[in-house]
């Protein structure tokens, strides 16, 4: 059901106005209005301005309004990398990790991805959809009103399928949208390993056209790191999927300068993602094609690894969109104010910025920029209202998540007091 809402009296009305990504400098810009109002008719905005003027030509009879007075209201977030659909968890790696073991260590002994695998084979859908179930209620809680998911839990033909079969489920049960990605190439599994140009073949060939076909994913993603599938793999998994009609990602330069970021330039990506070792002219090529650099800075801080140069990032040119990366091993964390903290003290990004990347230009990072991302006539009623007067506040209470209300298409679907 589509509704019919105004939101009035915002404190601050931070529209983040615009249709496509915004590049370095066009990131600052968040259009505010102050003493501002939205009006949402069957779901979708059909004005938005300053308080008196809108409220003139509207009769609010047969409206739901909701008074934002003294508060900031701004596009619902849009968190456009996670990997949210995965059986088990992985609390013992976390502990071997606080003892100094590394990440790509208990991958390679068969701990890591292999173990979530594990655990995704054998879990059942139904499982599934109660854990992804509880997850997008807590992403929502943090004003999330869409969420990229990955499959690549499952390496083998059913359990992929799965888990792209049971986020669709999940988008018609929740109110949360789900963009769909097959990440059939996230690591070779045990049946495989010594053979990963089989694997490659395996997943091109038999799971990816039927992924495809079906309408399973709109996006095709790649783990192209050293020790997992190279940049020559990783081409031929993405050019496939590129014939097939996916649109591409792919997580690049994030633990060792393989070239994966190079790779999605040339490849046309719609994102390369991580980019902890990116080099400056890579960066300098996504700037020249328009790409979105998806910074995950949970992730940096959960592997303490170094991060992505943010501030360098964005004053190349490059539009950037920031991501929780949520997964069960790297970073089991989908802490929207957590991400946004990190990215503003440690990756010299601004407060007007991070919002810009958790809104329009990740709605870009999932190529939905034309209709969700920021609060314009035309695109859908989602918005947030926070419990504060501004949006500086997002960063500034450390870790704690300062959304009070959350609507979805023109509907209240998350509410603090109740
Ligand atoms: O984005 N890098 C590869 N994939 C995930 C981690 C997956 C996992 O550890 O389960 C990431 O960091
Ligand atoms: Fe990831």
């Amino acid at each position: 059901m589509k509704g019919r809402l105004i939101i009035k009296n915002a404190a601050q009305l931070v529209t983040c106005s615009g249709f496509k990504t915004k590049q370095g400098k066009a990131m600052s810009d968040l259009h505010v209005i102050d003493d501002g109002t939205v009006v949402i008719e069957n779901g979708v905005i059909t004005a938005v301005g300053k308080t008196g003027e809108i409220l003139e030509k509207f009769d609010e009879t047969g409206f739901k309004t909701l008074d934002a007075t003294g508060k900031a209201v701004l596009p619902g977030f849009i968190d456009s990398h996670t990997h949210f659909v995965f059986g088990g968890y992985r609390a013992e790696e976390f502990s071997w990790r606080l003892n100094g073991e590394d990440y790509m260590e208990i991958m390679n002994r068969g701990g890591g991805i292999a173990s979530t695998v594990r655990a995704t084979r054998e879990a059942s859908r139904e499982e599934l959809i109660e854990s992804g179930r509880k997850r997008l209620d807590s992403m929502l809680s943090f004003g999330v009103t869409t969420v990229e998911g990955k499959s690549g839990y499952g390496l083998d033909e059913e359990t992929e399928i799965k888990q792209l079969e049971v986020m669709k489920e999940l988008d018609r049960l929740h109110p949360v949208d789900i963009v769909r990605t097959f990440l059939g190439a996230h690591a070779t599994p045990d049946d495989y390993k010594g053979r990963e140009d089989k694997f490659i073949d395996y997943m091109t060939d038999n799971v990816m056209p039927q992924v495809a076909d079906r309408g399973l994913a709109e996006f095709c993603d790649v783990f192209c790191e050293k020790d997992v599938f190279s940049v020559e793999q990783s081409k031929k998994v993405l050019l496939k999927a590129k014939e097939l009609g996916l649109k591409l990602k792919i997580h690049a330069d994030e633990i060792f300068p393989l070239g994966g970021t190079e790779l999605a330039a040339e490849l046309g990506a719609v994102t390369a993602d991580h980019l902890l070792h990116a080099s400056d002219k890579s960066i300098a090529e996504l700037v020249k094609c328009g790409i979105v650099a998806t910074l995950l800075p949970g992730t940096a801080f959960s592997l303490k690894e170094s991060y992505a140069r943010g501030r360098y990032i964005i004053d190349q040119g490059c539009a950037v969109a920031l991501a929780t990366d949520f997964n069960p091993g790297s970073c089991f964390s989908e802490s929207i104010p957590l991400i946004f903290v990190l990215a503003t003290l440690y990756m010299g990004i601004t407060i007007e910025e991070a919002v810009t990347a958790l809104t329009i230009n990740g709605a870009a990072a999932v190529d939905r920029a034309d209709r969700i991302g920021s609060i314009d006539v035309g695109k859908a009623g989602d918005a947030i209202i926070l419990e504060s007067p501004s949006y500086k506040y997002i960063p500034y209470h450390i870790g704690v998540s300062c959304v009070g209300k959350v609507i979805k298409n023109g509907n209240l679907v998350f509410d603090k007091e109740n």
